[in-house]
């Protein structure tokens, strides 16, 4: 049954970007509406939200590999964090379509002038590298430094959370539960990190 699991997972991956295709059709051919009263925004909030979250998913991986002994999770690894990638690139698209309508020479405007999608956009420049990277040959090829390279998803992680905690208007939930979450699973990351190295040095000595 194990062989399901990776189909099983790309599908549920897949599903929300299919979703809302599925919406953007019919309002393109006056169907039902699906995408609410502010088709953008409604676009815009979901493929973000859909980003963060793939991205904190790919990133809980190895905490929940070591808590609970379970090395197989290591095999969805680069699905996630390419479907996290994959959402990234649909919200942009939105905001380049939907929102900018393809006014190319806004979007140096807005992102030296709107410090949520500098930080939102700094968080796509990093993922892309490491998007572009994540198949088996660019690891052979890269060797030690694509576990260097890799550790900047970190980095994207802190500024998909940033760039949440900045949008926030009415409501604190989203930021409170994405910043919460990165801060969680990076200071796991560093606690291991630091009770290793206290241990080597206690060895030392
Ligand atoms: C590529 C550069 C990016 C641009 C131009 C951008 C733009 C935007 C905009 C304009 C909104 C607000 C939508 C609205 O309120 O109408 C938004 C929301 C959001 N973005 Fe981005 N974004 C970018 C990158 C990212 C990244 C890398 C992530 C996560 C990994 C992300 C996650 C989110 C989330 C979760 C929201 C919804 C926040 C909320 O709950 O209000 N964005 N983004």
């Amino acid at each position: 049954m194990s062989f399901l699991a990776k189909p099983v997972i790309f599908l549920l991956c897949l599903a929300p970007g299919a979703y809302l295709a599925y919406a953007v059709y019919l309002a393109f051919t006056g169907g039902e509406n699906l995408l609410g009263p502010d088709p953008a925004q409604f676009l815009s909030l979901e493929t973000g939200e859909w980003a963060i979250r793939l991205l904190i998913l790919s990133l809980a991986i190895t905490p929940l590999r070591y808590l609970f002994n379970w090395p197989v999770l290591f095999r969805f690894r680069r699905m996630i964090g390419l479907f996290a990638y994959f959402y990234v690139c649909l919200h942009l698209l939105v905001f380049l379509m939907f929102l900018l309508q393809w006014q190319w020479g806004d979007i140096g405007t807005e992102i030296a002038e709107r410090p949520f999608i500098t930080i939102g956009f700094a968080a796509f420049i990093i993922l892309t590298p490491l998007a572009a990277t994540s198949f088996n040959i660019a690891q052979r090829k890269l060797g030690r430094n694509w576990k260097r390279l890799h550790r900047l998803s970190y980095a994207a992680s802190i500024l998909g959370a940033l760039h949440v905690i900045w949008i926030v208007r009415s409501s604190y939930f989203d930021a409170v539960l994405y910043g919460g979450l990165v801060a969680l699973l990076l200071g796991y990351r560093l606690l291991r990190k630091y009770s290793k190295a206290v241990q080597q040095f206690s060895l030392l000595k």
